[in-house]
């Protein structure tokens, strides 16, 4: 049974990824509650037609498309300083963008210097909401991070952050969704500490093979064996969105945020319930390191010409 949201009219939610996948559906859920929704969105058209798909369920969805490319770090400022000098309000943002380059060996670094893994799901997420801080702390903003069952095995190289001695792209990917998480408990224990009244709370969507994500590995695997097995253990958009959208409307505790994700099989799929956060996201110490390595990256990064 689909969950319940409370009455979100007259609240604003800014979700990140949302023009593709489970982005959308957690979108469509938002609005469907009667949210107003930001669509950060690298690509205008495919917004447009997320939209399009929304309002097919929610004719009266307040649905406002806006430019973020988290693989250009001008990008991300230009939304933070939009967004700053709108005085926007923000009552909920869920970071959910994310890509995984699986069957694609090749490395790829981002004009700002960076593992691309690394910085979409990762830096750049973090480049916003530290830029956003003053808005977030004035509505007290529940930040909901989408990390994966990948964050749950995998860990941060810290000799190695950006994967240049040894790459593999779900290993990147894994690492990149640990330092995201880790972000995210560091963000609540930060804003505990300090009385930001920011408040997070964790979600992974489990394995969702009808989306746009790992378009390589996808190509391959659409319509084999593989393909169907993940259908059948795995989650649908929709369902997979859930865990998010739970996230963004359970109670958090302060400083420790909890993960909601499928309840079924491995986690891989079945209806959202709350979970124990990985313990390699939890860690205080990794938390604090991740965030002051990547305040030192931004702030040393050499600006694309
Ligand atoms: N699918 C799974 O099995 C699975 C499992 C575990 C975790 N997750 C996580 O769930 C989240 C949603 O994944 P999904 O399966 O819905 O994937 P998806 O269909 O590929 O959607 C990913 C979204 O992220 C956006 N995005 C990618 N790179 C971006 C960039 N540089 N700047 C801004 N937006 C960018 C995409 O934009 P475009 O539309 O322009 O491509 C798209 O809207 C991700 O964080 C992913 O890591 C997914």
């Amino acid at each position: 049974m689909p969950i319940t949201l409370p009455d979100l009219r007259g609240r604003t939610a800014v979700v990140t990824g949302a023009s593709d996948g489970v982005g959308v559906e957690i979108a469509r859920g938002l609005a469907g509650a009667g949210a107003d929704v930001v669509l950060p969105v690298r690509n205008p058209a495919k917004g447009e037609r997320a939209a399009s798909r929304i309002r097919q369920t929610h004719p009266d969805a307040r649905l406002t498309l806006r430019d973020l490319d988290l693989a250009h770090l001008d990008s991300v400022a230009a939304l933070a300083v939009a967004l700053l000098s709108e005085h926007a309000p923000i009552d909920l943002l869920v970071l959910n963008a994310g890509i995984v380059l699986l069957g694609d060996a090749e490395r790829h670094v981002t004009d700002d210097g960076f593992e691309l893994h690394f910085q979409t799901n990762f830096l750049g997420h973090f480049a916003l909401v530290t830029a956003l801080l003053p808005l977030l702390r004035e509505r007290q903003t529940r930040v909901v991070v989408q990390c994966s069952l990948a964050a749950a095995v995998a860990r941060v190289e810290w000799d190695d952050l950006q994967s240049t001695r040894r790459y593999r792209p779900l290993r990147a990917y894994g690492a990149s969704k640990v330092a995201l998480g880790l972000f995210g408990c560091e963000l609540a224990r930060r804003s505990a500490a300090a009385g930001w009244g920011v408040t997070v709370q964790l979600s992974h969507p489990g394995v969702v093979p009808d989306t746009g994500i790992a378009p390589a590995m996808r190509a391959r695997a659409k319509g084999g064996a593989q393909h169907g097995i993940a259908r059948f253990v795995g989650n649908s958009p929709g369902r997979a969105a859930e865990s998010a959208l739970l996230a963004a409307v359970e109670p958090a505790a302060p400083a420790a945020p909890d993960l909601f994700g499928p309840s079924g099989l491995l986690h891989f799929g079945g209806p959202a319930a709350r979970q124990r956060p990985y313990r390699r996201i939890t860690d205080p110490a990794d938390g604090a390191r991740i965030w002051s390595v990547a305040e030192r990256l931004l702030a040393e990064r050499v600006r694309p010409a």
